[in-house]
């Protein structure tokens, strides 16, 4: 079997002979679109550095969730910005914070839309850190008391899923016990099983002000440099009640979701983050790149590694292009 008997080239002709043995489907469905919400009235504030994505309060966020709601996108995945921080993030767990409060106007206005909530506490501490700090360090295991508190409270206001990101150990099973617990052992959770400690956040810290005032997060978030631990960590997720799992970010962690994939079989995501959206964007802005190419291209990438889903800041623009 080889040239000329075989000639790859001939199924490549035709857009319809392509078609007909492309490996990788992208649509729609596939993707989450991450949206920010901030407390306040009649706002929408651009984040600089993420051209096309705006900060919006509730009503606003409502208005534009009619148009993901029919754009055929799977999900939005909410985070909020709260008006005030404190040491032990409150506004995380808070009945009447801004994500609780989105999330029932989203779930009365567009029932069918599915809403992820984001669950850490990063956005709402004065620190900025993930977590409560005790002795210069993010302490753990109160930490995800908190965690579960904060997942129960968005469960409770209509949360469809929640997706901890925060990286602590145990919190999925701390979350999975306390659902349980307090009857919400059918909402399903999306987690953050192998977030790397990367630069690829900077923009994201500029739009939910979460930046660590001292240090960094390499205490809790991955080393890039390794592998075999992000597959311990899915594992881990896995057994501890995880229905979904995550690597992020997306592009230069290819390898990570193909290995997670296979070594599990689980229901993955991978987060193609800010940094990685921002990049595309500058470049097309500078006519550097063609940027519906590039960008349908990254998240035919993304798929054909293994991930189900891609949470995108492009998913409701590549909506458009898919349709
Ligand atoms: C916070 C959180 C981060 C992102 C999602 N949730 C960033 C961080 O660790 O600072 C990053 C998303 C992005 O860059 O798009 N727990």
């Amino acid at each position: 079997m080889s040239f000329p008997a075989t000639r790859l080239r001939r199924l490549r002709r035709t857009e319809a002979l392509r078609g007909l043995v492309r490996e990788t489907s992208l649509s729609p469905s596939h993707l989450i679109q991450p949206v920010f919400v901030v407390s306040g009235e009649g706002v929408r504030e651009p984040v600089e550095s993420m051209p096309g994505i705006d900060r919006l309060s509730i009503s606003e966020l409502v208005t534009e969730a009619t148009e993901i709601a029919s754009s055929g996108i799977g999900a939005i995945l909410l985070f909020g910005i709260p008006s005030g921080k404190d040491e032990s993030g409150s506004g995380a767990y808070d009945d009447e914070g801004v994500v609780q409060m989105a999330v029932r106007a989203l779930k009365e206005a567009h029932p069918e839309l599915t809403v992820i909530t984001d669950v850490c506490l990063c956005g709402y501490t004065s620190h900025g850190h993930c977590g409560f700090v005790r002795d210069g360090e993010v302490d753990n295991d109160l930490t995800i008391e908190l965690l579960a508190k904060t997942a129960v409270s968005h469960a409770e206001a209509g949360a469809d899923a929640v997706a901890p990101s925060d990286m602590m150990d145990g919190r999925v099973g701390a979350i999975r016990y306390q659902f349980d617990e307090e009857g919400h052992s059918r909402v399903p959770i999306v987690a953050y099983s192998a977030k790397y400690a990367s630069a690829f956040y900077g923009p994201f810290r500029d739009a939910a002000e979460s930046t660590p005032e001292f240090g960094d997060r390499r205490g809790y978030q991955l080393d890039p440099a390794n592998a075999a631990e992000a597959v311990r960590e899915s594992k881990l997720d896995l057994d501890e009640g995880a229905d979904m799992l995550m690597v992020k970010p997306a592009t230069p962690y290819l390898d990570i979701v193909r290995r997670v994939k296979d070594e599990t079989g689980a229901p993955l995501a991978a987060y193609h983050v800010s940094g990685e959206y921002s990049m595309l964007k500058a470049a097309a802005a500078n006519g550097w790149i063609d940027e519906r190419a590039a960008v349908l291209e990254t998240l035919t990438s993304i798929r054909r590694a293994g991930a189900d889903a891609i949470v995108t800041y492009y998913a409701k623009e590549a909506a458009g292009w898919l349709r």
